[in-house]
């Protein structure tokens, strides 16, 4: 069946009418017409258009990234749409090329009409920093000049889950790190005392070092490993956290860490370049308030804003306090070179892996499996009519089997009597079954 929809036009399908007819320079309705001020509108509606594609897209990503877990395919639209909120820094930086293009002499025209609207009061600009992750109590000025019904809304936006928080979560339920028969920390801090130990014999076997080029460069090694032994500490780390020089869990860290270092195992793929994605994000964000500050030094000069905040002063102040993402990218510091890092046991390594599993085969495994169950029980029933199967489990790709028997002395017959054929019948098959026999007093 076709569906048919009724044709559409182009400037109604985009509402070209209403955008077309939403610039009306201030400096006409006053009477003193103003060339730039066109300009001026419209680069600010073409920035909250942009505004507008950035938070729906990271609105897909927040219900993406809510979910426990997050599906793997998930995982890669989020990223797709991370790529592309990236994407579009580079038409913001260039607007500010263009805008420029206006000399503070053409600014100053109309400038004086503007008062007190800012970009300041940009809703959608608070709701992408507030959904990336930016705290309130971050904030250079936590009292923003916006309406009530702004101040409503965006106090409700807060507490929502934001990126930051949704990723940091993601992160500590990453299950490599920690193995009963493995620690990443552990093995990861040994790899760092050794990498400073090699240092240290290089810097005193080298012939062509001064006694004090020796000792200097011994001090130097010294106080960089101090700055990995901080980080080592959960608690010099949460005192960190605490006077609000690092925001990431201890947990979280060591997690995006381990996927920093061991990045090209296939499994850790995505979630790498999803930490690369979100560090250049804060990055264009950055750059976007640097390159926003100088062309306000270079329209007004260190006068006060539009807003009311003190212009140029404060947004430079912004632009290093506003950081979302820094402790990623400060996670470089810990970085250690590929011959230094410790191998990954098997266990991990196969878990990073990408697997091909051949249903056919799977199927006809798990169908040989069943069968030789039902061998060993109906082996054990026929033998031992005492014997009650209590539960059956799997460990590590073995059927175990747990009867309860009489007593001991029979638990251990029943044991000696069934394991040259159970020895057999796993090798017959290509797999293991297992029995477990207790006295029924210590089941
Ligand atoms: C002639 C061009 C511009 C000048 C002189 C200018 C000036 C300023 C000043 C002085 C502030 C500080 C707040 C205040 O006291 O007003 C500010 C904030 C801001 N402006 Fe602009 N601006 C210009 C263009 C733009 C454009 C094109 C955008 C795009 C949307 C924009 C967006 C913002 C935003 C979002 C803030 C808040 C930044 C923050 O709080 O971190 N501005 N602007």
């Amino acid at each position: 069946m076709t569906t048919t929809y009724k044709p559409v036009y182009y400037g109604d399908y985009l509402h070209l009418p209403t955008i077309l007819n939403a610039q009306h320079p201030r400096s006409s309705e006053v009477g003193a017409p103003a060339h730039d001020e066109m300009l001026f509108i419209i680069t600010h509606q073409t920035y909250e258009l942009w505004f507008k594609q950035i938070i729906h897209e990271l609105d897909s990503i927040l219900a993406i990234l809510v979910q426990n877990p997050v599906p793997e395919h998930d995982v890669a639209t989020a990223l797709q749409r991370l790529e592309r909120i990236a994407s579009i820094a580079p038409i913001l930086f260039q607007q500010i090329d263009v805008l420029e293009t206006m000399t503070p002499m053409d600014f100053l025209d109309f400038r004086n009409v503007l008062y007190p609207a800012s970009g300041f009061q940009s809703v959608q600009f608070r709701l992408m920093e507030i959904k990336l992750g930016l705290h309130r109590q971050q904030r250079v000025l936590t009292h923003l000049p916006l309406s009530d019904a702004d101040k409503d809304y965006i106090g409700e936006v807060e507490k929502q889950p934001s990126l930051f928080s949704l990723i940091e979560l993601w992160l500590e339920r990453m299950p490599f790190i920690q193995k009963p028969s493995y620690s990443f920390w552990q093995e990861y801090q040994e790899a760092v005392g050794a990498m400073f130990d090699r240092d240290r014999t290089m810097i005193r076997v080298n012939s062509a070092m001064s006694a004090q080029a020796v000792d200097d460069m011994l001090t130097q090694t010294d106080m960089n490993e101090q700055s990995f032994r901080a980080f080592f500490s959960e608690e010099a780390y949460n005192a960190l956290r605490e006077s609000g020089a690092k925001r990431l869990s201890f947990k979280a860290s060591q997690a995006a860490l381990f996927i920093l270092l061991y990045r090209e195992y296939p499994i850790l793929h995505l979630p790498f370049r999803l930490l690369q994605t979100l560090i250049e994000i804060d990055e264009n964000f950055s750059i976007w308030r640097y390159r926003h500050a100088q062309m306000v030094m270079r329209m007004i000069g260190a006068k006060v804003g539009t807003g009311g905040s003190s212009g140029f002063d404060y947004l430079m102040r912004a632009t290093s306090q506003h950081r979302v993402f820094a402790d990623f990218s400060a996670l470089s510091a810990f970085l250690i070179p590929r011959g230094s890092l410790p191998a990954l046991p098997k266990e991990v390594a196969s878990m990073l892996n990408f697997v091909y599993i051949d249903r056919q085969e799977q199927d006809k495994h798990s169908a040989t499996r069943t069968a030789a169950t039902d061998y060993v029980k109906t082996q054990v029933q026929a033998h031992f009519p005492h014997a009650y199967l209590i539960r059956e489990s799997a460990d590590n790709g073995a059927v175990v089997l747990h009867y309860t028997f009489p007593d001991d002395a029979a638990a251990a017959h029943a044991l000696t009597f069934i394991a040259p054929l159970i020895d057999g019948m796993n090798a017959e098959y290509g797999v293991e079954v297992r029995v477990n026999a207790v006295p029924v007093h210590a089941a």
